[in-house]
């Protein structure tokens, strides 16, 4: 039946099947070895990179472009842009002095295995090889299109998209009154809604927008993938926040529990699980609401959107 979440799963299930091998293959060509200098910098980037993620930003870079009719292998090397800078995140993100994790997909910490220094140079180091692989899609795809492509993710990652978010996530640490925040919403329901649109939705919608830009979108069709990468991104990491409370460590290749042990602000804090459920659900109806005039070819999208949520890892 045309929109039933099971036959959605399936049809996402199988391009990440199809896709995913390609992404991997386009990663490791991408990357520095460790036998070049400087080898423990190398070594590091790696141990994080290779520590098998699920890929999930790249593959919406490659479905949005699909979606739009466009071809995947141009928009290749954004895809793997964007897992870099996801993981240069991810590095950053475990540091002592942010959230202090021991264990990340799977393996321990970067910080744990390499030390703080090389850790926060291997992110820095991640990030810049991702915006090299940015400029380098010109040749592929077009020097406008690319440059709108940089500047969407440019900015869904600085100071009003993913470090901001990052910062406003310490800040709320303690759950203190949000009111000393100035402009930032003094209650703590609205105020984890910016905490999550920033530091996780922004990135996950530019991977929509910037496939679907490489891939010659309209704007009506940029409207609609924005608006749907805005929803799937929040959906996404309110599941994130509910695993930590109710998830397997040994599924989710992360310790468990960190958000309460951080005194974070999280959705589950905020409104409960119950309602942080129902709350992901609608995010998940809304990004599929945003396709809604779309037909088969936002398919993988549709499925996306339901796979993350109810998935488990
Ligand atoms: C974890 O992201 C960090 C968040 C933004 C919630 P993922 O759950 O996508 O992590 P990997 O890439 O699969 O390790
Ligand atoms: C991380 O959020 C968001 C970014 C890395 C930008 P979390 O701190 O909740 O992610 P996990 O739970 O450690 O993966
Ligand atoms: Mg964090
Ligand atoms: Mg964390
Ligand atoms: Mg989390």
């Amino acid at each position: 039946m045309p929109g039933d979440p099971a036959d959605l799963i399936g049809k996402t299930a199988a391009y990440m099947a199809a896709r995913g091998p390609r992404i991997e293959a386009a990663l490791e060509a991408a990357m520095p070895h460790c036998c070049a200098l400087p080898g423990p910098l190398h070594e590091a980037m790696r141990y994080s990179l290779f520590a098998g993620g699920k890929r999930i930003r790249p593959l919406v870079v490659l479905a949005s472009a699909e979606a739009v009719g466009g071809d995947p292998d141009p928009v290749l090397p954004v895809a793997c842009a964007v897992e870099l800078i996801h993981t240069y995140s991810l590095i950053h993100d475990d540091l002592p002095s942010m959230d202090d994790s021991a264990l990340r997909r799977g393996r321990p910490t970067c910080h744990v295995a390499f030390g703080d220094a090389l850790a926060i140079l291997a992110g820095d180091a991640l990030h810049a090889l991702a915006f090299e692989l940015l400029a380098r899609t010109a040749g592929r795809a077009g020097a406008e299109p690319t440059l709108r492509a940089i500047c969407e993710i440019a900015a869904a990652i600085g100071t009003q998209g993913m470090v901001g978010g990052q910062v406003l996530d310490l800040l709320a640490e303690g759950r203190p009154s949000l009111a000393r925040f100035g402009a930032w919403p003094t209650d703590h329901k609205m105020g984890v809604y910016s905490i999550h649109r920033w530091k996780t939705a922004a990135l996950i919608r530019a991977c929509v927008c910037s496939g679907a830009i490489l891939a010659g979108a309209t704007p009506e069709q940029l409207a609609d993938l924005t608006e749907c990468g805005e929803h799937l991104g929040l959906a996404f990491q309110i599941v994130d926040d509910i695993l930590d409370e109710t998830g397997d460590s040994g599924v989710l290749g992360k310790d468990t529990h960190r958000d309460a042990a951080g005194d974070k602000l999280t959705f589950p804090f905020a409104f409960g699980l119950e309602r942080s459920r129902a709350i992901a659900q609608e995010e998940t109806t809304l990004a599929i609401a945003a396709l809604a005039g779309w037909g088969a070819s936002a398919d993988v999208l549709r499925g996306m959107a339901h796979m993350l949520l109810v998935r488990e890892g």
